[in-house]
């Protein structure tokens, strides 16, 4: 048996999301920004994020990618199963990631990213956990760091289930 216990509230999310769209807005003056999230987990947090945007000149894009590892939490290997539609070509691009683990699949999309030749490219991730670090990148914009922990809700999913949740929640074994 698992049992959730809340990390995060709505509230501290909503808040901290806020903060974060205020930073972007001050940095970007109203330069065009794409951005773009990865999905799934990211969609619910991009979603928040560029609600709070005042910018005029946003878009809005996704990545979708693959992991193989050895467990649902693993990812040694990242492939791209769904690649951006919009031209990158000399904008400026926020990643925007739900959560960075390993650190694998965001090194991997950063390197990505740079191949469709954007003007610029920051990250933007709503937790930075910090237990299972093997590639440190450098991120723009973080909403929370967190120690560790199985990590469920607005949008991050155990076996597909809790992404809806508008809290965070870690799953804690009984
Ligand atoms: C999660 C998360 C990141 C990645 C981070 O996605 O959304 O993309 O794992 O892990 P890493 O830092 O160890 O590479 P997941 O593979 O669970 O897919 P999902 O977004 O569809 O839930």
């Amino acid at each position: 048996m698992a049992e959730l216990k809340k990390v995060i509230s709505s509230e501290e999310i909503q808040k901290r999301v806020k903060e974060l769209a205020e930073k972007i807005d001050e940095d970007y003056k109203n330069q065009p920004i794409v951005f773009v999230g990865t999905l799934k987990g990211a969609f619910i947090f991009l979603a928040d994020l560029v609600r709070n945007i005042k910018n005029p000149n946003v878009e809005v894009d996704f990545v979708r990618v693959k992991s193989y590892g050895m467990s649902d939490t693993s990812s040694e290997e990242v492939t791209i199963t769904k690649d951006v539609e919009t031209s990158l070509e000399n904008k400026n691009v926020i990643l925007v990631e739900d959560i960075v683990d390993t650190g694998i699949t965001l090194k991997f999309l950063q390197d990505h990213l740079k191949l469709h030749k954007p003007k610029s490219v920051k990250i933007c991730v709503l937790i930075d956990k910090k237990e299972r670090k093997k590639i440190n990148v450098k991120i723009d914009y973080v909403g929370f760091v967190i120690e560790k922990g199985f990590l469920v809700g607005y949008g991050l999913d155990f076996a597909e289930k809790y992404r809806h949740l508008p809290e965070v929640y870690e799953v804690v074994k009984k």
